[in-house]
């Protein structure tokens, strides 16, 4: 008797020991096979086709069938016109660079299209049918510029900054792209596999084996809406700059709050680049000060927007 617990307590070891060493053999199995988690996505696709069932016609069916959808003028051209006038926006002032250049970028126009616009309830519509939850914002949205110095094909993952490779996001993360003027091949694009969002695998190794493609091409004010558990990458051009909001989403998962320890070495980079290839950075300056005032003002009683909060303390790297 004075020996059974001690038994009992070994015993149990060595069965956690067991089934710590077979999750982590059928970890590194899925991976190896480019799987993912098949349980997330089996209830994705079940609730999709719950969802396909119940709707019809709707963007929000649109999105679910194929992970991607552009949703048209949702944005006034008099809204963009102030925001490059605000912030200093026009093209002749931005250099093109090795990376993308990006700044916090939240104001009262980019409150409205968050809680009350075309697209927040395009985007509400899908978040709670395919997870049944709201969307949460996963950070302060960004003003993007892509401007690369490069070609597409001279692009190197381990060099330069861009999301050039395919690739898929953190799980449920969902982005909208806004962008200030017109998306077209003479600019940086993203493209993205169609009905890849509910797949159980991780894009091919080998991309030519990729058919199905849905470019990002909009017009100015549009809203590029993209499920990125599904396949996608930026496509490198240079001729003129792509310039947008981005928002990203997601259940409410990998919030990406400020590092307590400071941010890193790389997006330090991301700052002084973006502080560099933009002639008018003060007038940038000037209006971030003034965004930052508008941010501390926001209720962090609205979940969605529960990360700014924490976010503001990126306004301090940039003033
Ligand atoms: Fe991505």
């Amino acid at each position: 008797m004075k020996n059974g617990p001690v038994f009992i307590k070994a015993a149990y070891k060595r069965k956690d020991t067991m089934i710590a060493r077979f999750k982590h053999l059928i970890v590194a199995l899925l991976s190896q096979l480019r799987i993912r988690n098949p349980i997330y996505f089996m209830k994705k696709k079940i609730l999709r086709r719950v969802l396909m069932r119940k709707m019809l016609n709707s963007p929000v069916q649109e999105l679910a069938l194929i992970g991607a959808v552009n949703c048209k003028a949702i944005v006034e051209n008099e809204v963009l016109d102030k925001w490059i006038k605000d912030y200093g926006l026009d093209l002749s002032n931005i250099l093109p660079s090795e990376g993308n250049l990006a700044f916090p970028f939240f104001n009262e126009d980019v409150l409205k299209l968050l809680v009350d616009s075309k697209f927040s309830s395009i985007l509400e519509g899908y978040f709670i049918n395919m997870y049944g939850c709201r969307p949460v914002l996963q950070s302060i949205p960004y003003l993007v510029i892509s401007y690369p110095n490069i070609s597409h094909g001279s692009f190197d993952p381990k060099k330069n900054n861009f999301p050039a490779h395919w690739h898929t996001d953190y799980q449920s993360e969902f982005t909208v792209h806004v962008p200030l003027g017109e998306i077209n091949s003479s600019c940086t694009h993203t493209v993205y596999a169609v009905d890849t969002h509910t797949s159980f695998f991780r894009p091919p190794s080998d991309p030519s084996k990729i058919k199905n493609i849905f470019k990002s091409f909009c017009g100015r004010g549009d809203a590029v809406m993209l499920d990125v558990d599904g396949w996608h990458h930026g496509h490198l051009e240079g001729s003129s700059p792509r310039l947008m909001v981005q928002f990203k989403f997601t259940k409410g998962n990998d919030l990406l709050n400020y590092p307590e320890q400071g941010i890193t070495p790389k997006a330090r980079m991301q700052i002084e680049r973006t502080k560099n290839n933009i002639h008018t950075f003060d007038t940038i300056k000037r209006q971030l000060r003034k965004d930052m005032v508008f941010s501390q003002s926001i209720s962090s009683q609205i979940p969605m927007l529960a990360v700014i909060e924490d976010n503001i303390k990126y306004y301090h790297d940039y003033i």
